[in-house]
């Protein structure tokens, strides 16, 4: 029997976190092994806010080498950019006049963002994003997208326009179901625990990149906020503790109650020294192979444009029958 489908991405708008990480990519490298998956690079998304073009072509390449160290392997899985495979965009139109736009207005993301972008203005882009996710998704028919906790409305909306379309014009597309992880769905930023780990954050102590050094991971764990209680526990007023006992936990494989025993009668800072070097060390091989393969962009090269080859075959077949559907006379 065929293998079912996964699709999910990245936005290289910044460099991907340890909440991107535990939220997403790790579960991604597990799911390989059995599902048939394509990950992509969202540089169309990334374009929603404001990019800096020479920027943006280093994170793109950044994010592909991070996708491979995190071990993302590309005989395995298929590995592209979203601009690459111009049936994105294509889909994306067709999708965004079934779509209202109540719909789009209820995004919380969109209502989130588009207070920070008041000075600029607030991009048609950022208010569409949503259906431009969705034929990410769709274009591939994929059965499951493992995602942080953040996506899920996005999600959600992916199924509504999913659905709509296949009531309106008949059965084209597969109805996609979220994968969102039990611990680390949403890690939260280490300086305010209510708000979650974000790479767009002004203030590097309140996130941890992938390729932070040892030293500057060990460094800002050991500043993350908690309160003003002792113990390592969860509870009422406890995100910070609980952000961190989630973290230790992936990276150590214990469970929240092996963590409460290991830490009782023992202070925060012995928590958080032993959480920073749990990570420092957890992320070690990461950033070496991803510094390897930053040096190799024959290779990088060669991946990205097997995986858009391969993800444009998948792309047009959909494109092909929605077009159908929709009343278009076929290209010859
Ligand atoms: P992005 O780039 O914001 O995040 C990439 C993935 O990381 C997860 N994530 C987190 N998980 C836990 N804790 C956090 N603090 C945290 N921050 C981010 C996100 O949930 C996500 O899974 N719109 C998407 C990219 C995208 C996409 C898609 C995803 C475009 N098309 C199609 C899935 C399918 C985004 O902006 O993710």
């Amino acid at each position: 029997m065929d293998k079912k489908m996964i699709l999910s991405g990245l936005q290289p708008s910044g460099i991907m976190t340890l909440g991107n990480y535990l939220g997403a990519v790790k579960n991604w490298v597990k799911l390989q092994n059995e599902y048939d998956c394509l990950f992509m690079i969202a540089d169309m998304h990334a374009l929603t806010v404001p990019q800096e073009p020479v920027n943006l072509r280093k994170r793109c390449y950044e994010v592909l080498a991070l996708y491979m160290a995190c071990g993302l392997d590309p005989e395995k899985s298929t590995l592209f950019f979203q601009s690459h495979v111009p049936q994105h965009a294509e889909l994306s139109w067709a999708l965004t006049c079934t779509t209202y736009m109540g719909e789009l207005s209820r995004m919380t993301q969109f209502k989130d963002k588009s207070k920070n972008a008041k000075d600029t203005g607030v991009g048609v882009g950022l208010f569409v994003y949503p259906v431009l996710m969705a034929a990410d998704i769709l274009l591939y028919q994929a059965n499951l997208v493992p995602v942080g906790a953040d996506q899920k409305q996005h999600l959600e909306i992916t199924r509504v326009l999913a659905e709509r379309f296949n009531r309106l014009y008949g059965d084209v597309f597969t109805i996609p179901e979220p994968y969102i992880p039990e611990v680390g769905a949403r890690i939260m930023s280490l300086q305010d625990p209510t708000k979650k780990m974000s790479k767009s954050d002004s203030n590097p102590n309140g996130y941890v990149s992938i390729v932070d050094e040892p030293e500057v991971i060990i460094r800002k764990l050991k500043r993350a906020v908690t309160d003003s209680d002792t113990r390592i526990c969860r509870g009422e007023g406890k995100d910070g503790i609980e952000n961190l006992m989630s973290i230790y936990s992936i990276m150590t494989d214990k469970t929240f109650e092996e963590i409460e025993r290991e830490f009782e009668g023992k202070g925060y800072g012995d928590f958080k020294l032993a959480v920073g070097e749990a990570v420092a060390e957890g992320l070690r091989p990461i950033r070496e192979k991803y510094n390897e393969l930053m040096n190799n962009k024959d290779y990088l090269k060669e991946v990205y444009t097997k995986g858009a080859q391969r993800a444009s075959r998948l792309a047009s077949k959909t494109l092909r029958k929605v077009y159908r559907k929709l009343g278009f006379v076929d290209r010859t």
